[in-house]
């Protein structure tokens, strides 16, 4: 299976600077107000919640944040990631992190005992998706919310154009770089996730575009 690290022929560490330097502005206050609109609501006190491919945590620090007295388990399968995330301060929830391949062994959880999963910019990496969305599904609880943010397909020119003007990635390397990650990251439309998702047994509450590369979806196990 590629890693977007093979893919971008980028190091662990430079992918985990990238993913710290830009958490802010790809958790900002739209992702929050939405968060709050149609996720917050249908968790109880004291949630479960797990994040696959946690990368350096900070997701689930700011779950943390909100959601007081939440049991936190971050997993993802790149040791410097785990690092990183296990030197982050929960002041008012409690957080495990662990080195874990989400594709190759099931997750440490029991079944039905996770109130909120969380995948962001991880699944379309992965050679067959259905696998992890069964192991997500078996380990929520009924009523447990499955929270994706994942990337979906845009044209090539708007593609290029959004890594040389947002990114600003330029000269020979930054065209290889994109043409080389432009399969990978824009492999699924809107459409093929909301398939996925109901082949997977899960139904949809809720979806926004915060950003023209990616879609969030909101959902559930289906009854
Ligand atoms: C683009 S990063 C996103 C990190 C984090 N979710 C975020 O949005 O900041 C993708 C992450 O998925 C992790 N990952 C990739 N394949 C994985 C697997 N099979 N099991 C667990 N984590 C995986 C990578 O190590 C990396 O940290």
């Amino acid at each position: 299976m590629p890693t977007h690290q093979s893919l971008t022929g980028a190091s662990d560490d430079d992918l985990l600077q990238r993913m710290v330097a830009t958490h802010a502005e790809r958790f900002e206050a739209a992702f929050w107000a939405f968060f709050g609109a149609h996720v917050g609501p249908r968790l109880p006190p004291r949630p479960v919640m797990v994040d696959l491919g946690c990368g350096p945590g900070l997701l689930l620090r700011d779950l943390g944040e909100r959601c007081p007295g939440a049991v936190l388990h971050g997993y993802d399968v790149t040791p410097a990631m785990i690092d990183y995330a296990r030197q982050l301060t929960f002041e008012t929830a409690s957080a495990t992190f662990a080195l874990h391949d989400v594709v190759a062994k099931p997750l440490p959880r029991a079944a039905g005992t996770v109130h909120l999963a969380s995948m962001s910019s991880v699944l379309h990496v992965f050679d067959e998706p259905l696998p992890t969305l069964a192991e997500i599904r078996r380990v929520l609880a009924p009523g447990g919310i499955f929270l994706l943010n994942d990337w979906v397909r845009q044209p090539l020119s708007t593609y290029l154009a959004w890594r040389r003007d947002v990114l600003k990635e330029s000269g020979p390397d930054g065209l290889r770089r994109a043409f080389r990650l432009f399969p990978a990251q824009n492999k699924y439309t809107v459409d093929d996730w909301r398939w996925l998702l109901g082949e997977a047994g899960f139904e949809i509450l809720a979806q926004t575009e915060l950003r023209a590369s990616h879609r969030i979806f909101v959902a559930t196990p289906a009854r």
